[in-house]
């Protein structure tokens, strides 16, 4: 699975790209950051600047299990915690320090395409179990652990980008009970677990980690602002021993320390709670926008499944079209979407698009998806 991808951050004037995948600039909450920052200023000392802690500050880690407690309603012990600074620098930081290059990792098909690309970068031979509503089919990976010995299963368990599905509460059960078997760990990449619009998802992977074999990421890009760079790692005090011995954080200490303490302060002032809030309900009226103006222009083209979560669309066009080839047609009538075979690891699901609904309000939503409406006529 080696293709040339991009980073699509920037939108061209007049363009509704719904290819992108970020929070819309209404969404970023400079107001907050301004707000925590200057309740940080009050009590900083000199020492805030020095190289932070192993696994991160230990103030950020208390504040941080106690909000994951509430958000996950678990208990979540602060030495089970690992600063990091978003899910892609975990992905990698994980998969250099518990994989070695020619191991195998096992991922949804479809899969996130830039995980996909740093899973490259690692050297490691990617394997796609396909996925159903109900997220990986768990026979299927029964049937591959037959033939093959993983040493990391990536999921998106909920939520899933690209897919919108979120993965059953028996198949967290069963997953868990596999990687014990079988002896892999499971990267469960949990940045969309906080993202539920409607009925909350089964517990986070990262209320799994007692096995000993799961390892959750989690990030503040979607609930707070993916410019700060910042988020965690949970797993068994083992492993996140283990992640401490690392060169790269041995060398510079954890990665993003002053950003966490201001983020501590946000999470201390409550400002995170009233925040993730707001978003749900500006997303929801987002999503229900796409929603209903799929419904009026595609119901006779494509198949979709109605996400519940995140930020994705994931749609089949009936007619098999390649929607890669229709992108520059897309792109000349001010549209865009991300091509399905993008998120394949076996140059499959041609006939799909992905599209999101967070980086536009929900008039541009209605007119882009409109737009689309032409590209496949
Ligand atoms: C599934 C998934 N993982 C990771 C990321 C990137 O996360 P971060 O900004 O924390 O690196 C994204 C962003 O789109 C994503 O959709």
């Amino acid at each position: 699975m080696s293709k040339l991808v991009t980073f699509d951050s920037v939108k061209n004037d007049g363009t509704i790209n719904l290819g992108i995948g970020q929070p819309s600039s209404d969404l970023l909450p400079l107001k907050l950051i301004q707000t925590a920052t200057n309740a940080f200023f009050e009590s900083a000392i000199s020492q805030d600047l020095n190289y932070g802690a192993t696994a991160g500050d230990d103030r950020f880690r208390e504040s941080l299990a106690t909000f994951l407690t509430k958000q996950y309603d678990t208990p979540v012990d602060p030495k089970t915690l690992f600063l990091s600074s978003g899910n892609s620098q975990a992905l990698d930081f994980v998969c250099s320090n518990l994989s070695k290059p020619g191991d195998t990792i096992f991922v949804e098909e479809p899969t996130y395409f830039l995980a996909a690309s740093i899973f490259n970068d690692n050297h490691l031979n990617i394997v796609g179990i396909p996925t159903d509503e109900n997220g990986m089919g768990i026979d299927r990976l029964e049937e591959e652990l037959k033939k093959t010995k993983p040493t990391l299963l990536y999921t998106i368990p909920s939520f899933h980008n690209p897919g919108g599905q979120t993965l059953s509460a028996e198949r967290r059960k069963r997953l868990v009970e596999l990687s014990k078997e079988h002896g892999f760990y499971i990267v469960a990449d949990e940045v969309y677990q906080m993202l539920n619009y409607y009925e909350t998802p089964p517990k986070a992977l990262g209320t799994m980690i007692d096995s000993g074999t799961v390892i959750s990421l989690g990030s503040f890009s979607k609930i707070l602002a993916p410019g700060l760079r910042l988020g965690w790692i949970q797993s068994s005090e083992e492993i996140i021993e283990k992640l401490g011995h690392a060169g790269v954080i041995n060398s510079g200490g954890c990665p993003n320390h002053f950003t966490s303490l201001i983020v501590k302060s946000a999470m201390d002032l409550g400002l995170m709670d009233n925040h993730i809030e707001e978003i749900k309900d500006s997303y929801r009226a987002k999503l229900e926008i796409m929603e209903a103006t799929l419904q009026e222009h595609f119901s006779d083209t494509a198949t979709w499944y109605c996400p519940r979560g995140g930020y994705f669309f994931w749609i089949k066009m009936n007619d098999e079209t390649d929607t890669v080839k229709l992108k520059e047609k897309a792109k000349e009538l001010q549209t865009g979407f991300q091509a399905g075979e993008l998120f394949s690891c076996n140059n499959g699901l041609k006939d799909y698009i992905r599209l999101s609904f967070a980086s536009y309000n929900e008039s541009d939503i209605k007119d882009g998806v409109t737009r689309l409406r032409s590209v496949f006529n």
